[in-house]
């Protein structure tokens, strides 16, 4: 089929690379952490899977880092959530030394068959790409920018009792909107079913609407293939971070799922201290 996407690993130069991504890919014995490990052995006592996209590029290393920690000390009991890095192909011999090593030690990265422009298509490739891709399936998918903070437990209790198919969930544009059944959710963050990636990644109406603006892309294709019968935008809960986006931006407020826009470093302080990210921390002797 010509819309069959993989990620890339012919195209990397170095034959280490390449056979460590088709080993990733095909035969999924990448190195896995202990944390995974941990994770499968409760998968049990959840109620969901989530796998979160954070679409970004690859040069943006401090960026990844700083996320890592960000999500890495999160975890919510009822749902087993996965975070990846998405990006497109790379451009540079140094991000392929770089990043090789980034998934050596994080097999946390999903590089797409894409390159890295505004409206080419990337969020089509990434949810077409991904039951390809992924050597599991996951109750829901989510695309997420890289300037947002979600938390995961609110997050997951606000899924809980959502249906587990034909769900399309986020922040619907325009702003003040309060009827997700017009127009489109906001790239901020969506979310969408296992069921409606698969159908993006097998529809001829998709495939052909790639071109324009990304996120209202696939409110189109939904209403177009008569899909998406659940629909969920979650406001206040998810939002702009103060004074940056008119009215889709708000005080902080305790029940937050997600906040957008966090563009500078003073913005992510006041955010994770107004959540209490931090305050678990203890005064050591040293
Ligand atoms: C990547 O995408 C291009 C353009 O769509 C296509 O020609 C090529 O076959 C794809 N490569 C792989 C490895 O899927
Ligand atoms: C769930 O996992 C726990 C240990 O992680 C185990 O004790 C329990 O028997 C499992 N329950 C089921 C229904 O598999
Ligand atoms: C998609 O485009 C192809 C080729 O132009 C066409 O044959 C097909 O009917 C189109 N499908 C839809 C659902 O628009
Ligand atoms: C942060 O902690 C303070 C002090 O315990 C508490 O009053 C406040 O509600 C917490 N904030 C959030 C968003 O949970």
């Amino acid at each position: 089929m010509h819309r069959r996407r993989q990620v890339l690993a012919a195209l990397l130069p170095s034959i280490f690379f390449s056979l460590f991504f088709l080993v990733y890919i095909f035969f999924n014995v990448g190195v896995k952490s202990s944390l995974v490990a941990s994770k499968q052995s409760t998968l049990n006592h959840t109620s969901f899977s989530l796998l979160i996209g954070i679409l970004t590029r690859p040069d943006n290393y401090d960026r990844r880092h700083f996320l890592r920690l960000v999500y890495g000390i999160q975890s919510s009991p009822i749902a087993e959530i996965d975070m990846k890095f998405v990006f497109c192909k790379l451009t540079k011999d140094e991000q392929r030394l770089l990043i090789s090593l980034e998934i050596l030690r994080y097999n946390d990265i999903i590089i797409l068959n894409c390159t890295e422009n505004m409206n080419s298509g990337k969020t089509y490739t990434y949810f077409s790409s991904l039951p390809y891709v992924l050597s599991r399936r996951y109750d829901y998918v989510m695309k997420a920018d890289d300037d947002i903070f979600i938390r995961l437990l609110p997050l997951s209790l606000s899924l809980k009792p959502l249906p587990r198919r034909d769900l399309y969930y986020g922040f619907v544009i325009p702003c003040n909107s309060m009827n997700p059944y017009v127009d489109y959710m906001s790239g901020m963050g969506f979310l969408l079913s296992w069921d409606l990636v698969e159908w993006i990644g097998s529809s001829d109406i998709p495939a052909n609407n790639t071109y324009g603006p990304e996120d209202r892309l696939v409110g189109k294709w939904l209403n177009l293939g008569n899909k998406a019968k659940n629909r969920f935008s979650n406001k206040p809960a998810m939002y702009d971070y103060p004074g940056t986006n008119g009215r889709c931006s708000h005080e902080l407020i305790p029940e937050t799922i997600a906040v957008h826009r966090l563009k500078r470093w003073d913005q992510w302080r006041n955010a994770l201290l107004y959540f209490n990210v931090t305050r678990g921390l203890h005064l050591s002797n040293m």
